[in-house]
């Protein structure tokens, strides 16, 4: 089975890429580097023995994705590539929606031509916008607060509609929580650019002395300690739930969508805690004012993925502290030439 990985070379990417060559599938990477850096396939190929296919190709070029499709025979295609930065999408809106709906308007053109008709999709639970209450349930109303997220809700509105009118095609959107952690090999991980936006990488950055200190943004929330609590969830764990997915849509056709997260809420001061615990290094912080747009409170019912997909997150809070860790000392620079 051959499978095109969309944006193949970045933090979820890499981690699915190891997944699937593991799994026995033939593996196709496209991607501009334009957040992901050419060395992770040389990572991914120490990892797992066998380098995937490259194209470095925008996937909004029409002509290049058609070249590639004639050239390879993909059964199915599961599509990462985007820009994914929230503040930045509120700056630069239109380059947002310019990119991340170009990218999934030529795709599917694309794969219609070449009649492939199976695609998994990178989304995100901030298609729940402010959520009326949790754990969130697939069913829930969507509604978004950034120009990111409003490209993911178009994206599944897309994909949903071409699916209705191609009764071949099989859908599968998967809304994720807070991906965070590294491979266990220490070779592939989140490389952000500059200051990190994330908690995990902001936290990693403070542990290798790159920060001096974590900002919390906001200490009265209605939660038990009163910071933000979030689904973190393994990135491994997420990478083995588009296994499921592309072994789910190979047997369906419609659209099916998926939450992929653990079920449990942390505090941003348990992760500091669990951080400085796993890996005994301490983690000084301030307390700061809230930032604009956060919720206090956003975890999965992943009953359904658990259930339909016979997935489920295996990968506890101490594993991915201890792998975020392992990638950073080991590439404090990120991904650079050993
Ligand atoms: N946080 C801090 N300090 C920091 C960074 C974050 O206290 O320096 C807190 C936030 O306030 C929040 C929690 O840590 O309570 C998690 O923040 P992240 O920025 O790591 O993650 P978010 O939940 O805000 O955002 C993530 C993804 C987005 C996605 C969103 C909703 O990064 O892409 O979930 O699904 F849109």
């Amino acid at each position: 089975m051959k499978v095109l990985l969309t944006g193949g070379a970045g933090y979820i990417g890499s981690h699915t890429a190891v997944e699937f060559i593991n799994a026995g599938y033939d593996v196709v990477i496209a991607d501009n580097f334009d957040n992901a850096s050419p060395l992770v396939l040389d990572r991914i190929e120490r990892i797992t023995g066998t380098r995937p296919t490259l194209y470095e190709l925008d996937v909004a070029d029409a002509a290049a994705m058609d070249a590639m499709f004639d050239k390879e025979s993909f059964d199915a295609v599961v599509h990462f590539a985007g820009l994914k930065a929230v503040g930045e999408s509120c700056a630069i809106p239109l380059k947002y929606y310019r990119n991340n709906l170009d990218t999934t308007l030529t795709l599917m053109e694309c794969m219609k031509r070449h009649g492939v008709t199976r695609i998994v999709f990178s989304s995100s639970a901030t298609v729940y916008g402010i959520p009326e209450r949790v754990p969130l349930v697939e069913g829930m109303p969507t509604s978004c607060t950034n120009p990111y997220g409003w490209t993911k809700y178009m994206n599944e509105r897309i994909l949903t509609d071409a699916a209705t009118a191609d009764s071949e095609l099989s859908v599968v959107l998967l809304r994720y929580f807070n991906p965070i952690g590294a491979h266990e090999s220490g070779l592939i991980g989140e490389n952000p650019n500059g200051i990190p936006n994330n908690l995990m990488p902001y936290i990693t950055q403070v542990a290798v002395g790159k920060l001096p200190r974590l900002g919390v943004f906001g200490n009265d929330y209605p939660t038990p300690d009163g910071t933000g609590v979030r689904d973190y969830i393994h990135v491994v764990d997420l990478a083995r739930g588009h296994l499921k997915a592309i072994e789910y849509a190979a047997a369906h056709t419609g659209t099916e969508i998926f939450n992929l997260g653990t079920g449990i809420g942390y505090s941003v001061l348990d992760i500091v805690n669990t951080f400085s615990r796993v890996n005994d290094i301490d983690i000084p912080y301030d307390i700061k004012p809230r930032r604009a747009g956060d919720i206090a409170e956003c975890y999965a019912d992943p009953k359904k993925a658990n259930e339909v997909l016979g997935w489920r997150a295996e990968l506890g809070l101490d594993e991915m502290c201890r792998d975020s860790w392992n990638w950073q000392k080991n590439n404090p620079g990120g991904y650079t030439l050993d």
